[in-house]
């Protein structure tokens, strides 16, 4: 696992840089999309970049990580919509290209095998643009998750319906109970899972998820069993790192900084 510790415009740009050699090199790339506040930067950045450099994403294949059960497609916090308002709509991908899990479907159960069997028909994630929660949870895989989970309904923990809820006009009781989410299992079979984690509040999660046991009550510490996983936090979200300066030591000697 490589952590690199550094400004947030910095780690936009190191991931979108990530993003767009994979995109300029492959004929059908796929990418895995988070939604939250942790990923908007580099969504921004990606923008720019179509916008201004003629990046473009129309052969690129998107997965996202989750959604809510019960919120249609069309409701504001969806995450069908979020990620459209927030990436999908502002650059070039094909009509169709970007899906998510289906929370709406009648049978959530087929609904979370399909999803699973239309990534592994894409060919899998290349990679994965993933964010923590306060508790350590990624995508919604709340603690307590199998490591070896597949995408499947989960009940929303108490905290992180807290945490949402701020998109939820602060109502804790209008988040939804339940969401379909990727797996640990699925999420650790993209190629490369690439973390981002801000601000003091995440500096718990992220210290467990690097220096942690590997345990099913901080599920991103799974992500030590990755062959290849990068962590990319501020100064905030690393304070709490037993190894810091070694990783900052680490990253500031690195002979190719462009490849992670
Ligand atoms: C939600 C999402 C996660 C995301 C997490 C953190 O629970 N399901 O995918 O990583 O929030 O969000 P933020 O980046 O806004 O802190």
């Amino acid at each position: 696992m490589e952590v690199i510790i550094a400004d947030d415009l910095e780690l936009a740009t190191l991931v979108a840089d990530a993003v767009e050699r994979l995109v300029r090199s492959e004929s059908a790339p796929v990418l895995g999309l988070a939604t939250g506040s942790s990923p908007l930067s580099v969504y921004d950045e990606l923008t720019r970049r179509h916008e201004q450099d003629g990046l473009s994403f129309s052969s690129v294949r998107g997965f996202m990580l989750d959604e809510y059960v019960g919120l249609p497609a069309s409701h504001p916090q969806s995450y069908h919509n979020v990620i459209d308002t927030e990436f999908v709509s502002r650059v070039d991908f094909a009509d169709g290209a970007v899906q998510g899990p289906d929370g709406m479907a009648d049978d959530l159960v087929a609904a979370s095998a399909d999803y699973d069997h239309a990534i592994a028909e894409a060919g899998g994630v290349d990679l994965q643009i993933l964010g923590i929660g306060t508790d350590g949870h990624i995508a919604f895989n709340e603690p307590g998750s199998s490591l070896s989970s597949r995408t499947r309904v989960k009940t929303l923990a108490n905290q992180t319906r807290i945490d949402n809820a701020r998109f939820f006009d602060g109502e804790v009781d209008r988040v939804p109970q339940h969401c379909l989410t990727q797996g640990l299992g699925t999420i650790m079979e993209a190629r490369h899972l690439v973390l981002i984690a801000t601000g003091g509040h995440k500096a718990e999660a992220v210290h467990q998820m690097v220096e942690g046991p590997i345990s099913s009550m901080w599920p991103a510490t799974v992500m030590q069993m990755h062959p290849h996983a990068t962590v990319l936090v501020d100064d905030s979200a690393a304070s709490r790192l037993q190894l810091g300066d070694y990783y900052r030591q680490t990253y500031a000697s690195k002979l190719d900084k462009e490849r992670f």
